[in-house]
């Protein structure tokens, strides 16, 4: 998929307005799911949003609970409806869990794409084993998304993608707040005249592959965030985040 450096993560956005906001600022992948409980949210920024539907790719997720073969289907018409479109462009197993079972679950989503519920179809959080399970089961894994920021990543997982050549969706770029107060991050970003912020999604993006999702509410933080992926950083920056210590995954199994 041909996904924009930066998207939105909605988990906790409960306003159309923000979502119809972040399609003014020039947002074009907005990400939902289930389990966020906001698809309506969601589908009402984007009715009101005066922008192409071709134009916008969105994204939900199929919870732990809607992954048995004949939950799929349903689950995702149910999704659709709550987002009042009649197809979103990337459908993902949120989690290889609860339901999860390669041999029903992906030919059931498979078969959601062949109806044209989606166009694409997305896996998250899975483990490199569990993604060549699903390499034999999917025409193709359209992207991967999982927790990758300055406190967490898995260079097996980027391995991966860039030996695949799909997009790593990176969540919770910013660690929910976390990164705001590391040190190195804080010093890199004074150098530049910039915030924390800036400086961990565009460590982000300057991985060849990765793409990434902040969820943001104002529209400062909005723009701040998409103008994010133009600052660059230079080799060695990129390798003193890389070397940070501290493990914080913020969405353990
Ligand atoms: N696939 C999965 O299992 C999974 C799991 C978790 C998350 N996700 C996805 O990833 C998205 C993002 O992750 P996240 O919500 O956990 O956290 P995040 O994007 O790392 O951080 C969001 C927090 O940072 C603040 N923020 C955003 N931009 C800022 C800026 N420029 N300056 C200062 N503060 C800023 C936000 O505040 P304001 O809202 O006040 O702007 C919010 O409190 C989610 O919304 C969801 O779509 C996926």
């Amino acid at each position: 998929m041909d996904l924009p450096p930066v998207g939105l993560g909605t988990m906790g956005i409960e306003d159309g307005a923000v979502v119809r906001t972040a399609i003014d600022c020039g947002y074009r992948h907005l990400d939902t799911a289930q389990i966020y409980d906001n698809e309506r949210t969601v589908g009402a920024g984007i009715a009101a949003a005066d922008t192409d539907r071709t134009d916008l790719t969105v994204a939900t997720k199929l919870w732990v609970d809607a992954l048995g073969a004949t939950a799929v289907r349903p689950a995702t018409e149910a999704s659709l409806d709550r987002l009042g479109l009649d197809a979103v462009d990337l459908l993902y197993v949120h989690r290889p869990r609860g339901d999860y079972d390669p041999e029903t679950t992906l030919p059931a989503v498979e078969a959601v794409r062949e109806a044209g519920l989606t166009s694409c179809v997305g896996v998250s959080n899975f483990e490199p084993d569990q993604l060549a399970v699903a390499r034999e089961y999917l025409d193709r894994i359209a992207t991967h998304q999982v927790e990758f920021h300055p406190l967490f990543w898995r260079e097996p997982l980027l391995s991966d993608a860039q030996a695949h050549g799909y997009p790593l969706v990176a969540y919770s770029p910013l660690a929910g707040g976390r990164v705001f107060e590391e040190p190195t991050i804080v010093d890199i970003a004074d150098r530049h005249d910039t915030s924390p912020a800036a400086v961990s999604i565009a460590w982000v993006t300057s991985y060849d592959n990765v793409v990434t999702i902040p969820k943001a509410s104002s529209r400062p933080h909005l723009e701040a965030n998409l103008a994010a992926a133009d600052l660059k950083l230079t080799d060695a920056e990129i390798a003193r985040i890389e070397a940070i210590e501290r493990e914080e995954e913020l969405f353990p199994e």
